[in-house]
């Protein structure tokens, strides 16, 4: 008999399996080694100090044949994987948008891990479904969206503008459906639009030569009267636009497209008009800035990605759109193993969208929703939007920088006044150090550094520090003068 088989030759499998009681102790470390990081957490270097491959080469090339015991797999997570750790936690990280989870989101997130449910049906799991719909729906209502707007989760944004091109494809041309692209469709963006919206074209057959860049003002703004001129030639050319993405809130410099305008010219000639808010539109939950979404009410759909400026772990992005019977028609496609008896009240989530299996997202939402209120969630975005300002004003008023484009969000774009290479070196300076992490984008052919605001634990001690350090690297002949 093969040894390890028990008397019925059935393999017993929980004999290599950790314990209750085990996973009770190192739950209890686990999350005590959590809260010493979070409370730690500035005495980490933002960028770890290694060379691309320094991780792979340290752990072995193959797994182990024989389990391993928590206490050793534990301790190799703190001596090899957190050296190699980009800290996003850290207050001052503020490279790309400055994203950060929060205690009340960390807690969510291992509560799914826990109950690992899957929610491509209503009938998979009730309480996921129901739950996305209910804290989609408070969210909705903290931004000022209409009621028609129904919500889904999907994990980012790239893949809720992807739904959304989806949705305006079939909206224009029901029979692609079935039949494939025609090649006819045509769709707009800013020039400063997500990389996502494009590869969205490109992911769905819509091919990058048909998605017209429209250019910006001297804001980085969408310009609505060149949408119309390149609308209006497409159109006489036999193509058949179908569909324009606004931003509230650019990836380069956080600017927005005016979608009231952008609006109007959608409408007229009958394309989807989404709106990409990823970054920006967690702002419009601070009643004084829902602004920010003005003309919103009459667009197809909206993302916002609670997963960047809302406190919660990523991935949550959150979609909105007021034709999800379009979203429906374009994806719905039910095998027979997943039919269930039809309730008008039963939101079956798997046919609004690519994919079937769907994690418990909502969970995590709702626990940052609940624990820090919509008070909690104003008053932190708030603070962000003033440091930004405060530190706008300080790098205007020095001689050596200039603030390089508007700051309506918490994200700054600025400049030493000197050659695009001593901003290349001054940025590169700045983050080797580990005390800071910026990234820079290049607008209107000059190299320009980011500074972003969006960490629940940056203070405004932090900006003053990355201030200093940012002068001082700048004076210190780094540069050249
Ligand atoms: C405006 C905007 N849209 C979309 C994205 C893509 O976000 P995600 O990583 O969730 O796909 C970004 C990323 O920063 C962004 O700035």
């Amino acid at each position: 008999m093969v040894s390890g088989l028990a008397a019925g030759g059935v393999a017993r499998i929980e004999e290599n399996q950790m314990t209750n009681d085990e996973f009770r102790r190192y739950g209890h470390q686990v999350v005590d080694w959590m809260a010493d990081y979070l409370e730690n957490i500035r005495d980490y270097p933002v960028l770890p100090a290694m060379e691309p491959g320094d991780l792979v080469d340290r752990l072995p090339a193959e797994a182990p044949e024989r389990g391993e015991s928590m206490d050793t797999i534990l301790e190799d997570f703190e001596q090899s994987i957190v050296p190699a750790l980009t800290h996003w936690n850290h207050p001052r990280f503020l490279a790309y948008f400055a994203i950060s989870g929060s205690p009340p989101g960390i807690l969510g997130e291992m509560l799914t891990a826990a109950l690992n449910v899957n929610g491509m049906l209503w009938k998979s799991c009730p309480a996921l479904t129901e739950l996305e719909q209910v804290t989609l729906s408070w969210l909705r209502q903290w931004m000022g969206l209409a009621q028609e707007f129904f919500g889904i989760i999907y994990d980012t944004a790239s893949i809720s503008s992807m739904h959304a091109i989806a949705a305006a494809r079939e909206m224009a041309d029901p029979e692609v459906r079935t039949r494939g692209n025609s090649g006819r469709l045509v769709m707009y963006t800013s020039e400063h639009a997500h990389s996502s919206i494009e590869k969205g074209a490109i992911t769905l057959g819509i091919g990058q030569d048909n998605v017209r860049k429209i250019p910006v003002d001297e804001s980085f703004r969408m310009r609505a009267d060149v949408l119309r001129e390149r609308m209006e030639a497409d159109l006489r050319a036999g193509l058949k636009p179908f569909c324009v993405v606004a931003t509230v809130g650019t990836t380069s410099t956080s600017s927005i497209d005016p979608v009231p305008a952008i609006a109007d010219v959608a409408e007229e000639y009958g394309a989807w008009l989404h709106v990409d808010a990823a970054y920006g539109g967690a702002a419009a939950v601070v009643p004084e800035l829902r602004g920010i979404l003005d003309g919103v009410e009459r667009a197809h759909s909206l993302v916002v990605n609670p997963h960047k400026w809302l406190f919660t772990p990523i991935d949550l992005s959150v979609f909105y759109t007021s034709r999800p019977d379009i979203l429906r028609r374009a994806f719905s496609l039910v095998p027979e193993y997943l039919k269930t008896s039809e309730d008008s009240r039963a939101v079956n989530y798997m046919d609004y969208g690519v994919q079937l299996g769907r994690r418990f997202r909502a969970l995590k939402l709702w626990f940052v929703m609940r624990n820090l209120g919509h008070e909690g969630i104003c008053k932190i975005i708030r603070s962000h939007i003033a440091y930004a300002q405060k530190l706008a004003n300080l790098i205007r008023s020095h001689p050596d920088f200039e603030v390089a484009a508007p700051t309506p969000f918490s994200l700054i774009c600025f400049r030493y006044r000197g050659s695009d290479d001593d901003n290349r070196a001054l940025l590169e300076r700045i983050n080797v150090s580990g005390k800071a992490f910026l990234s820079h984008t290049v607008l209107n052919g000059r190299f320009v550094i980011r500074l972003a605001i969006g960490n629940v634990a940056t203070e405004w001690q932090d900006l003053e520090e990355v201030w200093e350090l940012v002068k001082q690297t700048a004076g210190s002949g780094v540069v050249k003068e």
